[in-house]
């Protein structure tokens, strides 16, 4: 297992770097992103309710992090037209990406395959794998552009091992790292572009709490906690590391 929990990141670790956080309002990216900013990156925060995305926009306001952008999409709906225009909104505001953090998710239903909704399955797929590939391949010059760029793909325990009832879900993180896997082998002879794979393992948020709802939410982690893997991945002390797949806890006894 690949995980650095005990990273202390420093706080000047991310200056200078423009990072660019999916569904940064709540649960794991909320955190991701304030976490980031308060290490010195300039965030970009994507999301789909706004509301969400300006609270945390204000937070990193008032906290005195670098002046942050919102980026409103939803991914369920988003065109190739929206991430190529996202693409040049990004190339005039910054001219390069040095961190993409694919964090937004949808869990869909946890139901036997037999009863599985087509009409859901395709929104899981679309959200947690289709639209970030094109959302990759529309940032990918910006990514190239940068000196030092980290992609970080969320994946998930059912994105490693197949478990009963989890549909569309665990098949989207399972190409979420076959995805992730072919496109580092495809930037290895770069240099300064990495790609590889997180499992936050289980975390107190909203989703967890719809998956597994009679769980006490106070024995798991909290997005905070998790934070240590996600900020060495974004930085650069994990330079060199590409298309490796780690996590950001330890397994649970
Ligand atoms: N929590 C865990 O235990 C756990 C374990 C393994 C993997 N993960 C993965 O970690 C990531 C974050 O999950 P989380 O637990 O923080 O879940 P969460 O609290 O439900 O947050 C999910 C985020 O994704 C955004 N999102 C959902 N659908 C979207 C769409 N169509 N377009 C744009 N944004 C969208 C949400 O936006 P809104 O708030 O606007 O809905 C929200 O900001 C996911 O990829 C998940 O699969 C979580």
């Amino acid at each position: 297992m690949r995980c650095k929990i005990d990273y202390q990141a420093p706080s000047d670790l991310l200056e200078g770097r423009v990072i660019l956080v999916t569904g940064a309002g709540d649960g794991i990216g909320r955190a991701a992103a304030l976490a980031c900013a308060a290490r010195g990156a300039t965030l970009i925060l994507l999301g789909r309710t706004i509301a969400k995305l300006e609270k945390v926009y204000d937070e990193i306001e008032a906290s005195g992090g670098p002046q942050p952008a919102i980026f409103p999409l939803n991914l369920e709906g988003a065109t190739l037209k929206d991430y190529h225009d996202m693409a040049e909104t990004l190339e005039a505001e910054f001219g390069r990406l040095d961190g993409l953090l694919h964090n937004a998710g949808l869990l869909g239903r946890i139901t036997p395959f037999e009863q599985y909704n087509p009409e859901l399955w395709d929104q899981v797929m679309q959200v947690n794998i289709n639209g970030p590939i094109w959302m990759t391949q529309a940032l990918l010059p910006l990514l190239k552009a940068s000196e030092d760029a980290s992609l970080v793909f969320t994946s998930s325990s059912v994105g490693r091992q197949g478990r009963a009832y989890w549909g569309a879900y665990s098949v989207s993180k399972f190409a979420t790292e076959g995805f992730m896997e072919g496109l580092a082998d495809e930037l290895e002879h770069l240099g300064n572009v990495r790609a590889n794979s997180l499992n936050p393992g289980a975390t107190r948020t909203r989703m967890r709490k719809t998956a597994y709802p009679a769980e006490d939410p106070s024995l798991l982690r909290t997005p905070e906690e998790i934070m240590p893997t996600y900020l060495w991945l974004l930085g650069p002390d994990s330079q060199g590391h590409n298309g490796l797949a780690f996590d950001a806890q330890p397994p649970r006894e």
